[in-house]
């Protein structure tokens, strides 16, 4: 079928309801879209409606959405524990775990599912495209459509290239991001892509620099701040990502160019190992349980 006399996109299946497939739904129903919104676990999906009904009405609050849109769009969004749903979406956004069996097995299941004529995006912030896409029997309707946190805020969507990917597929992923006041830059698939190739080694380095005793972890980070005019310093922002995805993207930047220039901070590998996560388990490095406060 010419991908040109398709109808427009009305429905978008999102697949993973954390940090970033609730962001990503939450944009899209601001936007006019219908969201069929999965996840295997019925926990989550309960705790992403509620994330996104406060970031609606606070939209409402904030005069970039009426009222009556706000109605809509809650009406608009199809929460559920079952892929088979995705039979209705016009465009799927993938945006579970980083794992890459996990992902893959996600799109093998997605394939007899989805119309053909369907494109599958990655949220992947550095899983291969190329690898992804050889899950299925579309790469060349397959692509990485890669939001930032907090996706309401952030303007940036990587559209990445798989080996694969037709023209086509990443002008369609390019209009839909654009149509949800994202500016869309396209880059090809390489490890990191170019964002998580430009951030980690900031953001390791710094590790890097607490670990040596260099400076204290507020120091790095309003060095950074006040000198470089960043609104988070590299640990905060750290915090903010997840110390675990971080390290999970270094490994996939060292990996993918087998350059010790990538090499992880131990001191990083030893936080993930502590369990300290950033923002989501409550202590990276700043402490953001209230209750035991000490930094
Ligand atoms: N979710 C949704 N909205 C959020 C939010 C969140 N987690 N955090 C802040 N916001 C919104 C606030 O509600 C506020 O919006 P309105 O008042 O207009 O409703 C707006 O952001 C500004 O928030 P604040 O005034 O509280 O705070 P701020 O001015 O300090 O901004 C920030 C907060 C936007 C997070 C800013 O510090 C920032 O831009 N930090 C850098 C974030 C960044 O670099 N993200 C990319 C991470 S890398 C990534 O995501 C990709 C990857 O692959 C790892």
């Amino acid at each position: 079928m010419d991908q040109s006399t398709h109808p427009p996109i009305q429905t978008v299946g999102v697949i993973g309801a954390g940090t970033m497939g609730r962001g990503i739904a939450h944009v899209l129903l601001g936007h006019g879209y219908s969201v069929l919104l999965t996840d295997t676990s019925p926990g989550a999906l309960a705790a992403a409606t509620r994330s996104i009904t406060a970031g609606l009405a606070r939209d409402v609050e904030k005069g970039r959405l009426t009222a009556e849109a706000k109605e809509k769009a809650f009406e608009s969004l199809q929460p559920s524990s079952d892929l088979a749903g995705m039979v209705s979406a016009d465009f799927i956004i993938e945006a579970a775990p980083e794992n890459v069996d996990l992902k893959a097995d996600i799109f093998r299941r997605l394939e007899p599912l989805a119309r053909p004529e369907v494109i599958f995006a990655s949220n992947t912030s550095s899983i291969s495209i190329t690898r992804l896409a050889s899950a299925t029997s579309r790469a060349g309707r397959f692509c990485g459509l890669h939001f930032f946190n907090p996706v309401p805020v952030m303007k940036l969507v990587e559209v990445v290239a798989g080996m694969e990917t037709l023209p086509e597929t990443l002008a369609k992923a390019s209009s839909l991001a654009s149509s949800l006041g994202k500016t869309p830059i396209q880059v090809n698939d390489f490890p990191g892509f170019v964002s998580n190739r430009v951030l980690m080694p900031m953001i390791n380095e710094a590790v890097y620099a607490v670990m040596e005793g260099v400076a204290d972890v507020q120091s790095v980070d309003a060095v950074m701040k006040l000198g470089m005019n960043h609104p988070m310093g590299p640990l905060e922002l750290a915090d903010l990502i997840g110390l675990d995805v971080c390290l999970d993207i270094l490994k996939a930047l060292y990996e993918g160019f087998h350059d010790p220039k990538y090499r992880a901070s131990p001191l990083l590998e030893k936080m993930v190992h502590a369990g300290r996560l950033g923002r989501k388990s409550g202590r990276g490095f700043y402490n953001y349980c209230p209750t035991t406060q000490t930094e």
